[in-house]
């Protein structure tokens, strides 16, 4: 699998682990930065990623910041970006099987490495179940396209 993966300050070491163990795995991994320990604004990197996979260049996007929350945030304000944050990986598998996410997140100061891995195969490994989900998704982006809901309406 063709993936992006960004990151904060924060989460410089998690990212290189995880990058390691993403080429490990065989997947071909596009890393948008950053490597500044200092300080850095997770929305840049966010916005990297969610813009390389709402573009199709990469099938998918890993993002990292302290909770995972703000970097998340910020990707999914990309139109057709679908980002979770999942802090185990019954909701990382879940996130792709009904919510189709194409971006996982993660918090550096809230997962260890082991159980990031975890997190992020069982996301990799999952398939969108589509169908009663579709409609759903289909719905969040009716709320993205049009800022309203018609079945709100009903
Ligand atoms: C940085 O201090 C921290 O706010 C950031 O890594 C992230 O947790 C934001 O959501």
């Amino acid at each position: 699998m063709k993936l992006a993966i960004g990151n904060d300050h924060v989460a410089v070491d998690m990212k290189n682990e995880i990058k390691e163990y993403l080429i490990s795995q065989g997947h071909e991994v596009i890393d948008v930065g950053t490597n500044n320990r200092e300080r850095f604004n997770y929305p840049v990197s966010g916005y990297k990623v969610a813009k390389m996979v709402a573009a199709g260049e990469v099938e998918g996007g890993v993002l990292i910041c302290g909770t995972g929350v703000g970097i998340s945030l910020a990707a999914n304000k990309v139109k057709g970006i679908r980002a979770c944050v999942c802090s185990e990986p019954y909701s990382a598998q879940l996130s792709k099987q009904h919510n189709n996410s194409n971006i996982i997140a993660f918090g550096a100061r809230v997962v260890g490495v082991e159980l990031a891995k975890m997190i992020v195969d069982s996301w990799i490994n999952a398939k969108f179940e589509g169908g009663r989900h579709q409609t759903r998704i289909d719905m969040i982006a009716e709320i993205e396209e049009t800022g309203e809901l018609k079945a709100a309406e009903e």
